[in-house]
């Protein structure tokens, strides 16, 4: 693999457009940013790797990822092992100069750090480590403390908090002067340790120099037998340069993910922190305890959600819109004013300004609501395009299909559009009505202004202005249902007696 070259590597990514303090982020430079990744996740007790687990429509990877690309200087070299061809996949999504590095077998942090060594040679300048179980981390933060490590000329700068409940995290060891002395794994404390409360966040800034030098002698002689990139703290400490440590504004940012209820509760944390800033920018959100909106999705101000409702991926939603309880939007876009009534699921979708939907309806992908149009009660609605003012109302499956203006379908209709092997598709011109229970057996054109019979099967066109009556003939016996009934109740009569 190639070396990292002394210098600031560009990266090309939108963050960049985002700093406000450019000067700032120069006096970090040379950076470069390892990701630590290649864990199993043992304590998640799940099949899936770790740092693959969803948080807000996300993998965990990815956050910090997007952390690390924000920084907007240097190489990332992400370690991986467990799942490795899934972080490879996640990481070709992503604009920037990054790089994958196997870790195999995995035999800790110190471990993991050290496949990153041959990258490293020659370059001279700040090495930042991140772990890639810590999602919340804002980029700020990482700069800062890579800031005070520069600032101080030390080895090392760690990013520590003080947590109520410390369990589980590496602890902060201070000689009686407050310099930093070590850090101790949970496992490895005495029981007066145990006490600590303040705590590694796993999050470091490395003179690259120093990491090069002193990562291979680190033994694994503690309770895990591993490899702990932690022992290099005692080391900087015993040397002149030593370790500076900053400890975040708010430290709820940099809570590691170890088991399944700290991603819960990380996950709650993260949705409270996005639906308190839609809140703020004015958009009402009636329970926020029971409201999930990805901060992947944007709503204007004077729009209203009601509880239990989840909004995902790249959906937009205009202002004025009210999105009444039980509905789950995926990347969908809808207008200004646009009514979506309870329990509706809706993917891959757009609506348009003013136009309502619901309750309990369906759309697909590939879903283009019109303006002012209504779209009623247990209907389904996949690839299709509906026009301004029109009405699908009740009880309806339309695929494949494209409706003009002002058109109305009664309850009951279905667009046939698969034969078992092929989609066909459903022409509906403007202003066209469909009676109730009608069939349309695609490929099929209803002309502009025609009508149909309710309870029709139509397999053929429909010329413009057209009347289209296509169902059996019915013919009524005049007194028969009297007569079965009378028959009926003579027989029973006579086994009663
Ligand atoms: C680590 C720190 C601990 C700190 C905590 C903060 C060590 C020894 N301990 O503990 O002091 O309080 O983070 O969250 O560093 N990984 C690899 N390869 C490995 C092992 C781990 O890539 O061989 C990756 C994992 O995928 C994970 C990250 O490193 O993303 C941290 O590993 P984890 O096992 O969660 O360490 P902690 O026990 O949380
Ligand atoms: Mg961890």
């Amino acid at each position: 693999m190639a070396p990292i070259f002394h210098g600031t590597i560009q990266v090309r990514d939108h963050h960049l457009e985002n700093f406000s303090d450019s000067m700032h982020h120069q006096t970090i430079t040379p950076l470069v940013t390892i990701i630590l990744a290649a864990g199993k996740g043992t304590r998640m007790n799940t099949s899936l790797p770790k740092v693959l687990h969803n948080l807000g429509g996300r993998s965990l990877l990815d956050h910090v990822l997007e952390t690390a690309v924000s920084l907007g200087t240097g190489k990332v070299i992400v370690v991986a092992g467990h799942g490795a061809e899934a972080v490879r996949k996640i990481i070709s999504k992503k604009n920037g100069d990054l790089e994958v590095v196997i870790q195999e077998p995995q035999l800790g942090t110190g471990h993991a750090v050290s496949q990153c060594l041959d990258m490293l040679s020659g370059f001279h300048g700040t090495v930042v480590v991140l772990s890639g179980d810590v999602p919340g981390l804002q980029s700020e933060t990482v700069r800062n403390l890579a800031r005070v490590r520069i600032d101080n000329q030390a080895s090392i700068s760690v990013l520590t908090g003080r947590l109520e409940d410390p369990s589980g995290y590496g602890r902060i060891i201070r000689q009686p002067d407050g310099a930093i002395q070590e850090i101790r794994e949970q496992k490895d404390l005495s029981e007066e340790q145990g006490n600590i409360k303040e705590v590694n966040l796993g999050v470091y800034a490395f003179d690259a120099s120093f990491l090069s030098r002193e990562l291979p002698k680190i033994g694994s002689e503690n309770a895990q037998g591993e490899y702990y990139l932690t022992d290099l703290i005692k080391v900087a400490a015993g040397s002149g340069s030593g370790v500076v440590s900053h400890s975040a504004a708010d430290h709820t940012e940099a809570l590691g993910i170890n088991t399944l209820e700290e991603l819960s509760g990380v996950g709650k944390m993260t949705n409270r922190r996005y639906l308190e800033k839609l809140m703020s920018s004015g958009v009402q959100i009636l329970d926020p305890d029971q409201t999930w909106i990805e901060d992947t999705v944007t709503v204007e101000p004077d729009t209203t959600i009601h509880p239990m409702v989840f909004l995902r991926g790249a959906t937009k939603i205009g202002a004025g819109s009210v999105i009444n309880p039980g509905s789950v939007i995926t990347d969908s876009n809808l207008g200004a004013r646009v009514e979506i009534r309870p329990y509706c699921v809706i993917t891959d979708s757009s609506i348009a300004d003013d136009a309502a939907v619901g309750p309990f309806a369906h759309l697909r992908p590939g879903t283009d609501i019109g303006p002012w149009a209504r779209i009623g009660n247990y209907v389904e609605i996949k690839k299709s395009v509906i026009g301004e003012g029109s009405k699908v109302s009740h009880l309806t499956y339309v695929g494949d299909a494209e409706l003009g203006q002002d058109v109305n379908i009664g309850a009951g209709c279905v667009t046939c559009n698969y034969d078992g092997f092929s989609k066909f598709k459903t022409v509906i011109e403007d202003g066209v009505f469909v009676g109730s229970g009608t069939m349309m057996v695609a490929p099929i054109t209803l002309g502009k202004g025609s009508l149909v019979a309710a309870g029709s099967t139509l397999t053929k066109d429909v010329p413009p202005d057209a009347l289209a009556v296509a169902r059996g003939q019915q013919s009524n016996k005049e007194g028969w249902a009297a007569a079965r009934r009378e028959k009926i109740t003579k027989k029973s009569k006579k086994e009663k007696s």
